[in-house]
């Protein structure tokens, strides 16, 4: 590691070229991206015929890889160099590119897949439009993120930090932490309603993590979007919406 996490201001990108040897060791600093990534799995939909394209917005070192379908191309746009070569290693195609600037034109992927990416940035709505823009008509949007709530804090920040199998010291600013119903909105203006549900990890498996520091733990779904929380969501076309088609 070049410095401590601990030296860094909050949600600075050079947090992950210092731990850029760990995205792959399952039980380390990124556990829980795992388990995230193992979640996602039954949300993406099944490849077209003759074979579907994958973007994974900020795909880190690429741990979606083992999830994603056959049939798909997986492509990982990050801005950090060396999270990217992690992620060719695992066969993911890597674009150094701002999540908030797509390098691609229009209605290119069947499926976007933005996983723990929103409560990074800034400017939401702008990386929700470009997520939106590259999606191809009919594609699927897949999000995961963390709410802006006081239990977001206590448990992802104050304490999380703290446990084995939260995220990295000084990963995550709260002030950029996500509300569900803004995200929705922002995801409605371009066509996509997503469907939101809560993740937590389950009870048993995550407690033998603590103890043991081994093992994955499965995310289960709850109606609770005050933590960490998920959305799928189809693009459909504005006028079609708004002629009353079904979302
Ligand atoms: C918490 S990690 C999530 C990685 C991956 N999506 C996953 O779930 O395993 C956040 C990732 O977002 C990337 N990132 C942060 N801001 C970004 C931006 N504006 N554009 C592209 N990538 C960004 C970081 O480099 C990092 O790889």
């Amino acid at each position: 590691m070049a410095a401590g996490n601990g030296r860094r201001r909050r949600n600075d990108l050079r947090q992950y070229d210092d731990l850029a040897d760990r995205w792959w060791d399952v039980d380390g600093p990124f556990a829980a991206l795992h388990w995230i990534a193992a979640a996602r799995r039954e949300l993406i939909p099944p490849a077209p015929p003759g074979g579907g394209s994958l973007l994974d917005v900020a795909c880190g070192g690429g741990l979606l890889a083992p999830h994603v379908p056959a049939g798909y191309a997986h492509v990982g746009v990050d801005l950090v160099a060396s999270a990217l070569h992690q992620a060719s290693g695992v066969g993911v195609r890597p674009v150094l590119a701002d999540a908030g600037a797509l390098p691609f034109r229009e209605g290119t992927f069947d499926v976007v897949v933005a996983g723990e990416i929103l409560e990074h940035v800034a400017d939401v709505e702008a990386v929700v439009a470009e997520i939106a823009r590259v999606t191809a008509a009919d594609g699927t949007v897949i999000v995961d993120t963390i709410a802006d709530t006081v239990w977001a804090r206590l448990s992802l920040v104050t304490v999380g930090e703290r446990l084995p199998g939260g995220p990295p010291p000084r990963c995550h600013d709260p002030e950029l932490f996500v509300d569900p119903g803004r995200l929705r909105r922002a995801f409605a203006d371009h066509g996509i309603t997503l469907t939101l549900h809560g993740l937590r990890p389950a009870p048993l498996a995550y407690v033998r993590f603590v103890l043991t520091r081994r093992g994955s733990v499965p995310m289960r779904r709850t109606a609770n979007l005050s933590g960490l929380y998920a959305g799928v969501g189809v693009k459909r076309p504005l006028a079609a919406m708004a002629a009353g088609g079904r979302p």
